[in-house]
């Protein structure tokens, strides 16, 4: 069943240590106990593999109410795939959320429609909740490809061309994320109202093609503290994935608790 808490995940992506990411969790959690506004809000943080059980032991420590998720996954579940980590292996160490597809892995890394759908559906064996991501490029974009790029995107990652798939469309308790790829790392994000159409017609999409109910929909891409109010504002906005405002823990909870306080006053 869906939730309908805003939900706000920090992508550290290539950047900090276990010990940095311990004293970033020690100021951010700080700065959550100070403040009230985020009590109805689901708060991920995706440190690198490397800081995962770091983190996941300091949340344990404090009983802090804040998911983990990692970055990304590999499909198989065992043996020999040099180099890679399993959602098994990442359900042990205490994760309850997988970023997957996230452009700079499908453009730097290769991932393919077929990669993404195999790592969806290992993520969603293994018990843990997939954060699928989406987006256009700014050629796609200018030529007024996107909204069939983002079909794209989803019926394959979630598996409509596999015959007999209980999976196709059933993402209910996951995430997507429509991160446009020209609005990350730019500080040149689209304007919200832009946004909340493209959300809207992703919740179009699964009353159409799926049985399943539409997941929250995050949107990424040069989120701040500066607008993080306008996006949420959206009510076809449930939440953002961060990027560089993610790193300072000042900066993303001032983007937490300002896009708590800006859902809860809807
Ligand atoms: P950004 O990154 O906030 O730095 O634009 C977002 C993302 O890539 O998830």
């Amino acid at each position: 069943m869906k939730s309908l808490n805003p939900c706000f995940v920090a992508n550290w992506k290539m950047n900090k240590t276990g010990s940095e990411s311990k004293t970033y969790l020690r100021d951010f959690v700080k700065r959550l106990e100070q403040s009230s506004s985020e009590q109805h809000a689901d708060v991920v943080l995706a440190p690198p593999f490397t800081a995962l059980s770091s983190v996941s032991e300091a949340l344990n420590a404090i009983q802090a109410e804040i998911g983990l998720a990692a970055q990304n996954v590999y499909f198989e579940s065992s043996g020999a795939y040099t180099g890679e980590i399993s959602a098994q292996m990442l359900k042990a160490i205490g994760c309850r959320y997988v970023i997957i597809g996230h452009s700079e892995r499908r453009s730097l890394f290769g991932e393919s429609h077929a990669d993404i759908h195999k790592k969806l559906k290992a993520v969603q064996d293994a018990g843990l909740l997939p954060i699928l991501c989406i987006g256009e490029s700014m050629q796609e974009r200018k030529s007024g490809k996107t909204w069939s790029i983002l079909e794209t995107q989803l019926k394959l990652g979630l598996g409509y061309n596999i015959p007999d798939q209980d999976l196709w469309g059933n993402i209910s308790d996951g995430l997507i994320a429509y991160e446009p790829v020209w609005a990350i790392g730019t500080g040149e994000p689209p304007i919200p109202s832009e946004v909340a159409a493209v959300h809207q017609k992703i919740g179009a999409f699964f009353l159409e093609y799926t049985s399943h109910q539409c997941p929250r929909i995050l949107y990424g891409g040069s989120v701040s503290e500066k607008n993080i109010g306008a996006f949420m504002k959206e009510d076809s906005i449930d939440g953002v994935l961060v990027g560089g405002a993610s790193l300072s823990p000042e900066s993303f909870h001032k983007i937490v608790q300002t896009g708590a306080a800006t859902k809860a006053r809807r």
